[in-house]
């Protein structure tokens, strides 16, 4: 809590005050009855009486130490001070109120229920004054008040702190509280998202199971159908189409499954990610044509246990989008490193093409999200790419400036067990 000396005073209080100081002033009929309040280094009239001759006006203040008022006695000692008659008193006979023409005096302190002082209350005449009992009683009744006014202000001001305390302290639990609120809040949301991947997960593993046998037989048998059309015949270019699409379809099918990771009954092996990216180079070689491609891989890299179908699935995916990226550029190029990150191998696949724009990246990895149009991207390149990794104890990010280029990053852990079997 604050020192009392920094509580002010209400109007209503210092109305009071005032009274007091009348009436003192006129019932012990003195020019001066006052309330000095200490205001460090000064002394000031708090309340002067409104008596005729009274040389004291509100406000005016004094240094209070050294200055051999009567007061400066009283706020020292905090004790009674009576002076009936300073000029026959050498201790008083040279202090500044006599300039005044007071020469007698009678005050006590006001104290803080803390026993700081506030001040004093004082009674000045210009004659000797003897000062009676009955008088004396009456001030110190009036310092009673006074100082019951102190308390009441003083806890006043304790019961505001307390609250201002109080207010604070729930201020802060508040916030606590809608911190875990949103906290919850993010949690319920990324419990839903799993949610949806599971159920798309049993879902696309049983349509593309039952798919799966069927498109064979309908790419099967308009094959046939197209050996035995003649390149004239107006069927054929209905059949290549319907060839073409049924081999979407399939491709739709098998990156179903890889999603769902049901067709999946690879095991663990120790295998290079530099050999598998090589293969993949070659599968794709027909594309390459114009981009160059870098392909560095640190000397401590090293074999990782993995799945090498699924791993082989996530380059495959990444640099066909990565050829996709820098088909329409100036620029083609497509860089690959490989090196040891603690007990991860880090791969990063950088192209100079078209980039992703901001609000993309966040769902570039999300099944069926593609900017490719209907006929050449199913959108699930990546988010299988994903579930390959992260089935490894792996993680997938992808960082992009629009313009710029692209660059995945894949972490992958060299000795990671076989932790989902
Ligand atoms: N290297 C890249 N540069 C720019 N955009 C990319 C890159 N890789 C992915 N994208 C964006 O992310 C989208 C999703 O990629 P994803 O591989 O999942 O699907 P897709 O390539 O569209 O179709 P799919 O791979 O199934 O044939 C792409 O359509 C493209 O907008
Ligand atoms: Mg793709």
């Amino acid at each position: 809590m604050k020192s009392p000396v920094d509580i002010t005073v209400p109007q209503e209080v210092i109305q009071k005050w005032q009274r007091i100081v009348n009436i003192m002033a006129e019932i012990m009929d003195v020019p001066a009855a006052l309330i000095m309040k200490v205001e460090l280094p000064y002394i000031k009239v708090f309340r002067s009486s409104k008596t005729r001759n009274n040389p004291y006006t509100v406000g005016a203040k004094e240094h209070l130490y050294g200055s051999g008022l009567y007061c400066e006695h009283v706020v020292k000692t905090k004790k009674k001070l009576s002076v009936p008659n300073a000029l026959r008193d050498k201790h008083w006979d040279k202090n500044p109120d006599i300039k005044l023409g007071m020469i007698s005096y009678l005050g006590f302190p006001l104290l803080w229920p803390d026993g700081e002082v506030f001040g004093t209350i004082c009674a000045l005449d210009s004659k000797e004054n003897g000062h009676n009992k009955t008088y004396e009683e009456l001030i110190l009744q009036f310092k009673e008040l006074i100082e019951a006014h102190l308390g009441l202000l003083h806890d006043r001001k304790h019961l505001d702190d307390l609250v201002g305390e109080r207010t604070a302290e729930l201020k802060k639990t508040n916030e606590q509280l809608l911190q875990a609120i949103t906290e919850r809040k993010q949690a319920q949301t990324q419990l839903i998202q799993l949610e949806k991947m599971n159920a798309l997960d049993t879902l696309s593993a049983g349509i593309a199971h039952e798919l799966n046998n069927p498109l064979m037989g309908m790419l099967n048998f308009v094959q046939y159908c197209i050996e035995k059309t003649s390149r004239d015949d107006r069927k054929y270019e209905v059949l290549k189409d319907t060839e073409d699409a049924t081999q979407r379809c399939i491709d739709i099918v098998r990156n179903l499954l890889a999603f769902s990771r049901m067709g999946d009954k690879e095991s663990y092996e120790k295998q290079s990610c530099g050999v598998l990216i090589d293969q993949v180079l070659k599968l794709i070689s027909y594309r390459t044509e114009g981009v160059l491609i870098e392909h560095c891989i640190s000397e401590d890299t090293p074999e990782i246990l993995m799945k090498a179908n699924g791993i082989r699935q996530v380059f495959l995916n990444l640099l066909t989008n990565a050829l996709d990226a820098v088909e329409n550029e100036e620029k083609k190029e497509i860089r690959i490193r490989e090196r040891r990150e603690g007990e991860y191998v880090r791969i990063t696949i950088a192209d100079t093409g078209c980039g992703i724009p901001p609000e993309n990246t966040g769902k570039v990895l999300d099944p069926f999200f593609t900017t490719k149009g209907p006929k050449k991207g199913t959108g699930l390149g990546l988010s299988v790419s994903r579930t390959i990794v992260e089935g490894h104890g792996g993680m997938i990010r992808c960082k992009s400036e629009p313009g710029e280029g692209s660059e995945f990053t894949i972490l992958l852990p060299i000795e990671r067990g076989n932790r989902d079997e």
